[in-house]
């Protein structure tokens, strides 16, 4: 009805779609997500992390054998991205579940494990069931939901809100990135007071407190991110190369283009390409590489020649001032980002790439906030 349709523009506010709001509200829905959970300074208190939904449960915790990480589609991504700074502070084994394929499996889970069960929604009937088993094997179960009140919020030991509000738009944007704060802020629980890691856990505090102006300075890119989109929206593929910290990020941007844009995408584990992609690459098909800063950076510019070297047509997002450096030895289209600290570099860098959906979207004539052949949340089998 009308009125119905003015009432969404209402809450739309200045944007045409409900992505677009979301993607640009990041900056405040970060803030909410960390809001009262993060404590520094004090004359005598360190900087800390407390998640009141977890206090009594991180002894457990921490005791346990491993932590098995459980979603689906965007929400198994943000997990994907948050195993290596939990591995690094909790020095726990941290694996990975598809929660489809744990089922098909019949997967083994202990008593021993901490299984983290990871969902925008908490709704979705394929996580709901890995949890129900994983509750019937004994696990301590411990739910990451937007949602206050969903059936995995409900029936999980414990758990942290994500706190993003209201995500609308059936691709996952903000409710992707406050994911990865919960879990950076979840890896900083567990690793708890060690010593050994303490100047990292503070670096990790700081890069938190600075990650909404950093979103707000990368969200500038919005007009650039369209141009890019002009130029691609009438291929047929786009690969996102990405490793270490940036793995979950190729797959969550490629994840963003297939599912809005209709536009085949894979992401694709950097350390892989020799085994099969690189057959791939030829002069006409656009390759998006992730190259900023972080332990992987070398072995990312030893891709990128590569990929010259096979006259592979480039698009590289680097760290601010690394333009030059990052793509010697042919030509390719730079897009420079801020940088974070490494484990949240991620949420930077997922960011031009969710724009680029969108634009892409835009200009295809798709319908951006309900894609065809897809639920916001995926309640059935
Ligand atoms: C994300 O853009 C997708 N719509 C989809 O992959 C989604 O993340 C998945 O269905 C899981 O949903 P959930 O987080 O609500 O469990």
């Amino acid at each position: 009805s009308i009125l119905e349709m003015e009432v969404e523009q209402i809450n739309k506010g200045k944007y045409e779609h409900y992505m677009q709001k979301e993607i640009h509200e990041q900056p405040e829905s970060l803030t909410t997500t960390m809001r009262g959970r993060l404590i520094r300074g004090g004359s005598c208190k360190a900087k800390t992390v407390l998640l009141g939904g977890l206090k009594d449960h991180l002894k457990t915790i921490r005791r346990s054998r491993r932590i098995v990480f459980i979603g689906c589609g965007t929400s198994y991504n943000a997990a994907l991205a948050s195993r290596p700074i939990l591995e690094e502070l909790s020095g726990i084994p941290v694996t990975m579940e598809i929660a489809s394929d744990l089922l098909d499996r019949q997967g083994p889970i202990y008593r021993e494990d901490t299984a983290v069960f990871v969902s925008q929604s908490g709704e979705t009937a394929d996580t709901l069931n890995a949890l129900e088993y994983a509750l019937e094997n004994g696990a301590l179960c411990v739910g990451i939901t937007n949602t206050v009140g969903s059936a995995i919020a409900r029936n999980t030991h414990c758990g942290v809100h994500i706190n993003a509000g209201a995500e609308i738009g059936v691709a996952s944007t903000k409710a992707y990135t406050s994911q990865i704060v919960v879990m950076a802020m979840l890896a900083l629980a567990i690793g708890g007071d060690l010593i050994s890691s303490q100047e990292r856990r503070e670096a990790v505090i700081d890069g938190l407190f600075d990650l909404p102006s950093k979103v707000k300075e990368v969200l500038k890119l919005d007009q650039e991110m369209k141009y890019l989109a002009k130029l691609l929206m009438a291929e047929q593929s786009l690969l996102v190369f990405g490793r270490g910290y940036n793995y979950a990020t190729a797959l969550e941007g490629a994840l963003k283009v297939k599912e809005v844009a209709l536009m085949h995408s894979e992401g694709i584990l950097a350390g892989e390409m020799k085994h099969g992609p690189l057959a791939l690459v030829d002069e006409s098909l656009p390759i998006f590489v992730i190259a900023t800063r972080d332990a992987c950076f070398s072995k990312q510019q030893s891709v990128i020649q590569q990929l010259h070297a096979r006259k592979g047509r480039l698009i590289v997002m680097c760290t601010k001032g690394d333009a030059a450096s990052v793509c010697v030895g042919g030509s390719c289209r730079v897009i420079e980002v801020p940088q974070a600290v490494d484990c949240l570099q991620t949420v930077i860098n997922t960011v031009p790439l969710q724009l680029l959906a969108y634009h892409l979207t835009v200009l295809r004539g798709h319908n951006v906030d309900q894609p065809r052949n897809l639920a916001k949340s995926v309640t059935t089998q």
